[in-house]
């Protein structure tokens, strides 16, 4: 048993909704084994940092983080300084962090996070420095509790790892290789979270297109067969699911969007570039004709969708032109809303050896372009809102206001209105009274 005098935990998490998910677990397990959640690090005795490796900046901030927390812990014998995630599966980072930060009490990565519970129980004890890291293995640990922030709503993985490798991408080297859950696990799981008050579920994956799930009886489900048996789950109100690559976007699944009520007309379809030429160096394997084909292809099916996508500006050897082909194609699709990144070069993924990377300066001068051009629409396609009566789901007090609620629309916009707290957890109709570029204000239709 773990020693119980000071069980204080706390967290800080960076990146995707993969690592706030991973987080989650953590959280479950050491609650399960007696800890305390605690919100302000002050107050922990365990600092567990989860860190993600997808651009250098989050890698600055983690190193940032953990230099702030030495003097506490050269302080204390009662101050632990975990850190795990996509990080710690780079050699580099395990190097850096043996030679410029000995003190750090546990180390593991991402396949090993089951065990945190026992390898804690070893370093609180034994006071040993343990550096644990599994490598990419083809088991799925199940059944691992959850400690989930939002009540109502959850995030649920349906697969693990890519086998994709974009070019300019760090995430197949430290999540491994696809890995899909079975229908049977998925299924069980979205039960018990609706048992648990759950409304609304996130599937998560890397490529959730990709899911093959093998039941137990051999037969494979595709992505869009598993929506289908996710939608008939009673008591569930909304399904939504991220990431998609547009390659395996398939037919069928444009066909769920149509069929399934529960599914949530919305989709997070990132395209990185608007050039045919920086799209093959990054491996995307698609062209902007069959990107915009599949655009259209779902606007057909599914007029109300909304779209998102994420845009890498300033890829090795991007043109003034193909910036312009990124432009114009952000232009002709009109996306709801776009997450906009500068590349950043990432050790060890093909890109990083290309010899002709983009001066900072341009690749600022082209971000500031975008932004500008991708808010602009954003700020317009809201603003067809204004005066509609949308479905929300109410998920808790606004950030900026505790005495308003904030939720989202079926098209994943976020809506703040001022309104009773008892409504926390319910679908209901609000009408749109404002309209900005990041969000919708609106009011509870009685
Ligand atoms: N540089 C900049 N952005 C990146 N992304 C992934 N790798 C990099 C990188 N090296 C972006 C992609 C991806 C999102 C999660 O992060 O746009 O879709
Ligand atoms: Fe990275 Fe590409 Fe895989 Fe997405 S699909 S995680 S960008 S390699």
């Amino acid at each position: 048993m773990i020693e119980k005098l000071n069980n204080k935990f706390h967290i800080t998490t960076f990146g995707c909704q993969m690592n706030e998910h991973d987080s989650e677990i953590i959280a479950g397990m050491l609650k399960e084994k007696g800890f305390v959640r605690v919100d302000d690090v002050a107050q922990a005795n365990i600092e567990i940092l989860n860190t993600c490796s997808v651009r250098e900046n989050a890698d600055k901030r983690f190193f940032g983080t953990l230099g702030q927390l030495k003097n506490r812990h050269d302080n204390s014998n009662d101050f632990f300084v975990c850190v795990c995630g996509c990080m710690m599966q780079q050699q580099t980072v395990i190097d850096t962090l043996k030679a410029k930060y000995p003190w750090v009490d546990l180390v593991f990565g991402t396949h090993n996070i089951h065990n945190l519970p026992s390898l804690l129980d070893n370093v609180t004890r034994e006071k040993t420095k343990m550096v644990e890291i599994w490598p990419d293995t083809e088991t799925i640990v199940e059944g691992l509790p959850a400690e989930r922030l939002f009540k109502h709503k959850a995030l649920v993985n349906i697969m693990y790892g890519c086998n994709n490798f974009c070019t300019y991408c760090i995430v197949p080297y430290t999540r491994g290789r696809e890995k899909s859950r079975t229908p049977e696990n998925i299924v069980s799981e979205i039960k018990d979270l609706v048992a648990d008050g759950v409304k609304e579920v996130m599937l998560l994956g890397q490529n959730v297109n990709s899911y093959k799930g093998e039941s137990e009886r051999g037969e494979v489900t595709s992505f869009a067969q598993l929506i289908r048996m996710i939608n008939d789950i009673e008591g569930l109100e909304r399904i939504r699911f991220m990431t998609s690559h547009p390659k395996d976007l398939s037919t069928e699944l444009i066909e769920a969007f149509k069929d399934c009520h529960k599914l949530c007309k919305n989709i997070h379809l990132p395209v990185q570039s608007g050039s045919n030429v920086v799209l093959k160096r990054m491996n995307r394997h698609y062209t902007r004709e069959q990107y915009l084909d599949l655009i259209n292809k779902l606007r057909e099916a599914v007029p109300e969708i909304t779209i998102s996508t994420d845009i890498i500006v300033g890829f090795p050897g991007e043109t003034e032109e193909d910036f312009q082909d990124t432009l114009d194609l952000v232009n002709q699709v009109e996306y709801d809303s776009a997450f906009t990144f500068l590349y950043s070069i990432r050790t060890g993924t093909p890109a990083a050896k290309y010899e002709d990377q983009i001066p900072e300066e341009t690749k600022h001068e082209r971000f500031d372009r975008l932004v500008n051009a991708v808010n602009a629409i954003s700020e317009k396609k809201n603003g067809e809102y204004l005066g509609r009566i949308e479905k929300v789901l109410v998920e808790g007090s606004s950030k900026n206001n505790p005495f308003a609620l904030s939720g989202r629309t079926d098209g994943f916009k976020l809506v703040n209105f001022p309104g009773d707290p008892a409504l926390i957890g319910k679908i209901i109709d609000v009408e749109i009274t404002k309209t900005k570029t990041f969000s919708l204000e609106g009011k509870v239709v009685e």
